[in-house]
């Protein structure tokens, strides 16, 4: 049952939306593509480019400020997935740190990776690659698909030749909330790694790495933690730091220059060493800002618990509307809500919903429409969508 929302949550709920203008003049339900930005985070922005406007972007103060953002960018990241920042490096999104933790093993011909026909290009690609690269054989299973067993799907793709599996925490394609806990114990007795892509988790549903039980997870700024484009994230647990290897390598987490023929390149311990250049500085002190407003005036907590709540209310209430069917079974779900309207294509739903102001989106495989609540959503939002969807059935 979902919790009814009380009247502390409605304040609370018009606080938030106050501090998110994209919200007031749209039905915003497309948070799995972007989240709306916060004010904060806008106006940090802003402010962080106009001093490099007026001040400059050289000498001592400017480099502290520079490195000072990118530090507590990571601390903000550690913090929410409950680890050690040295197991954090900044990246610029998702898909960069899935390729640093994917390319970084020692891939050898014939070694198996494991994935999922539904994950999305960010992780399916660097597999792919790996495969015309190195002669891995990638098995590709229906996890994350309605009536899969993912554990039991997982067992069965499980050999002593896989080293990876690369799997969502939270389903592009379906909105199918992965059980990682039991299918990390899975993977790890095959002795495989777990290579999570969190893009569509972070900021949507708890991420605690080490309870998740994960080896790396890439996350994005842009999507549920509402923050700028260009700013992401990468865990890797602290043993596996020796392990995978760099692919890229620059001035960040290096110990001393290699200028002679003798000397080897040699890393720092922590992930910062997968740093190998700078972030848009102004974006990164956006992301900060805008993470602890969400931290000290929402409450991570509360936000998993909207989400959720508001997710499966959605589901509710567009399980009402005549021929609509939602995807996946309700209680596997959190933010995304995949269905389909009987009779109209879900690229046409998607074009006629936009023409009222109701933003959705359609995903390709399996083909659906797809509406995303966020914490800053209201059940009114719900109730446009589900007059949109009737209004277009008429
Ligand atoms: C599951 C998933 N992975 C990766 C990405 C790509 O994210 P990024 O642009 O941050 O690399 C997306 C974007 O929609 C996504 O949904």
């Amino acid at each position: 049952m979902n919790r009814v929302p009380t009247s502390h949550d409605t304040q609370k709920i018009e606080m938030i939306r106050a501090q998110m203008p994209a919200v007031t003049r749209e039905v915003y339900l497309n948070t799995g593509t972007n989240g709306p930005l916060t004010l904060r985070a806008a106006q940090a922005m802003t402010a962080f480019a106009q001093q490099e406007l007026e001040n400059g972007r050289i000498g001592q103060a400017a480099y502290d400020r520079s490195l000072g953002v990118m530090n507590q960018a990571r601390t903000l990241i550690a913090e929410l997935l409950a680890c050690s920042v040295e197991e954090v490096a900044l990246t610029h999104n998702t898909t960069e740190g899935m390729n640093i933790a994917l390319m970084g093993l020692d891939w050898r011909a014939g070694d198996e990776l494991v994935t999922a026909t539904s994950e999305h290009e960010g992780g399916l690609n660097p597999a792919a690659l790996l495969k015309a690269r190195y002669g891995v054989k990638v098995v590709y299973t229906d996890i994350g698909l309605c009536n899969c067993d993912s554990v039991f799907s997982l067992r069965r793709a499980l050999t002593p030749r896989t080293k990876a599996i690369v799997i969502s925490h939270v389903s592009w394609a379906t909105g199918a909330v992965l059980p990682l806990r039991e299918m990390c114990d899975m993977a790890h007795r095959f002795g495989a790694l777990v290579i999570c892509d969190a893009a569509q988790a972070a900021g949507m549903v708890p991420s605690r790495v080490y309870e998740l039980g994960v080896d790396a997870y890439a996350l994005s700024g842009q999507k549920w933690l509402c923050g700028p484009d260009g700013i992401g994230g990468l865990f890797i647990r602290r043993d596996l730091l020796p392990k995978i290897q760099n692919t890229f390598t620059g001035y960040y987490g290096i110990k001393g220059r290699v200028i002679s023929e003798n000397a080897e390149i040699q890393f720092g311990e922590t992930a910062q060493r997968y740093q190998y250049a700078a972030n848009y500085y102004p974006a990164v002190a956006g992301f900060n800002a805008g993470m602890e407003w969400i931290r000290d005036a929402v409450g991570w907590d509360w936000v998993y618990q909207r989400t959720r709540e508001l997710g499966q209310y959605a589901y509710d209430e567009l399980s009402r509307v005549q021929g609509l069917k939602c995807y996946m079974p309700r209680e596997q779900i959190a933010g995304l809500v995949h269905f389909t309207v009987d009779g109209i294509a879900p690229a046409d739903l998607t074009a006629k919903l936009y023409e009222q102001n109701i933003f959705i989106r359609h995903v390709p495989e399996p083909l659906l429409n797809r509406a995303a609540a966020g914490f800053f959503n209201t059940e009114e939002d719900i109730a446009r969508l589900v007059t949109g969807i009737e209004s277009v059935r008429k």
